[in-house]
């Protein structure tokens, strides 16, 4: 459902993840059929009910095993260029690329470690566990290879519309990444042309202190980047600490550049969405404002107002409808524009270009590959933009800067052991 250049988010008929769902199921299977102590009284735990709970870690420990197992066939698959034609791909139709394998048992066992899932007999395994265990597995399995990690920007690295701030522990933690020699990028769909090198850095004012105060090398400060308005504009850490701005000649594609200089077209394709959004503000009655940039148009709540998901979603998918008849219709002769249109968790934007292009022009300029990159993001729904890099690279769906941090804990004690 992604391509390089379109997300199309409306084939989704719901905004659930597949994988995920499928893994909930066949977890519920155990949950529901096996409950041993169903009839334990609320003394402590006998001998019986012990072993009992044992026997569900396991059970649950197998589902994980043959749900690894799926994923490694279906890698085979995708070698062979037909993934369409593995098993999971027949349960679940909607399943992304694996850029590894993934240890779904071993990162089990450790989720439930922490947070007794196998123990819970009134509530089963729940989509945040899963999620929280295919991070864990794909953390354990990047960190051996990891090369590029890439950070969204709000509700990741710092709360909805937030600067990063100076006392956030993922300051030292990304400060640690920086010393093993990973190259590190906030990819962010946040674009700002007019003062773009101040306005970023205040917004990464937190981090960018940090890096002043670390041990950090002139070469380690250098693999440090922001690409901003989702692959439009990127900017370099220099020595002083600053952000500097990198010209498109030297890290865009020829193709990429070919549609990112066509201002024509962008700003036909703009307007559609922007009278859209106009329609929608109008039709139902929104108090937001409609700004317009060069390169993006978005719909922004009035301030201290929020506007429910479900009329943000609304937006989204009618201007993405709107967007994708206007590219199709035989007017539009060259290859269609790429844009972005998500819902950004309080306000709506329609961006030139996306994340995937953004991280795939990254992993060329900075020689990683898919395998060896790691993109983490909270706007993983069919509607949000971190969504599109899945075809591209490994992936965390994290829900907000706690989780990054957890994360990263996991993710920078491995590199520490690996050493
Ligand atoms: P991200 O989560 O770092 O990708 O940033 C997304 C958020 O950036 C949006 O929800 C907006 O609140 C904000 N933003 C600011 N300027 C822009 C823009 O030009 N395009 C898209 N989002 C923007
Ligand atoms: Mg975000």
């Amino acid at each position: 459902m992604t391509s390089t250049y379109r997300i199309n988010y409306q084939l989704r008929q719901h905004k659930r993840d597949g994988l995920i769902e499928f893994i909930k199921l066949t977890l519920s299977t155990s949950f529901v059929l096996y409950d041993e102590a169903a009839d334990a009284d609320i003394s402590p735990p006998n001998a019986d009910e012990k072993s009992a709970l044992i026997r569900s870690k396991e059970r649950y420990a197998e589902v994980m095993s043959g749900v690894e197992k799926l994923i490694n066939d279906h890698i085979e698959m995708q070698k062979l260029g037909e993934p369409e034609h593995s098993r999971l791909h027949r349960l679940v139709p909607t399943v992304s690329t694996f850029c590894t394998p993934l240890p779904l048992r071993k990162a089990f066992l450790l989720a439930d470690a922490q947070h007794t899932i196998s123990a819970r007999r009134f509530v089963s395994p729940s989509f945040n566990d899963i999620r929280r265990i295919l991070n864990t597995a794909q953390v354990c399995a990047i960190a051996p290879t990891l090369n590029l990690i890439t950070f969204d920007g709000d509700m990741t690295l710092y709360d909805d519309g937030k600067d990063f701030e100076q006392d956030s522990a993922l300051v030292i933690l990304i400060i640690q990444l920086l010393s093993f020699n990973i190259n590190v990028a906030v990819v962010t769909a946040a674009g700002y042309t007019e003062d773009a090198e101040s306005r970023y850095e205040s917004r990464l004012s937190g981090l960018l202190h940090g890096f002043q105060l670390s041990d950090l090398t002139n070469a380690q400060l250098g693999r440090f980047h922001v690409l901003g308005g989702e692959c439009n504009y990127l900017f370099q850490l220099g020595d002083d600490y600053h952000l500097h701005f990198v010209p498109q000649e030297v890290y865009q594609p020829e193709q990429v550049r070919a549609w990112s200089q066509n201002t024509t077209e962008i700003d036909a394709v703009l307007d559609i969405a922007q009278a859209n959004i106009e329609k929608c503000v109008q039709e139902m009655n929104l108090p937001a404002m409609v700004i317009r940039k060069t390169k993006a148009v978005g719909l922004v709540p009035q301030p201290g107002v929020t506007i429910l998901r479900e009329i943000l979603d609304e937006v989204v998918l009618s201007t993405q409808h709107h967007l994708l008849r206007y590219q199709r219709s035989p007017s539009v002769l060259q290859a269609p524009l790429p844009f972005c249109c998500f819902n950004g968790g309080s306000d709506v934007w329609v961006d030139i270009g996306n994340k995937l292009i953004g991280v795939q022009m990254l992993q060329a300029y900075l020689n990683a590959k898919p395998e060896e990159t790691l993109h983490v993001g909270d706007q993983f729904l069919s509607t949000g933009n971190d969504y599109a890099t899945r075809a591209s690279c490994c992936t965390l769906w994290i829900i907000n800067p706690q989780e990054t941090q957890e994360a990263l804990v996991q993710l920078t004690d491995i590199l520490e052991k690996q050493k």
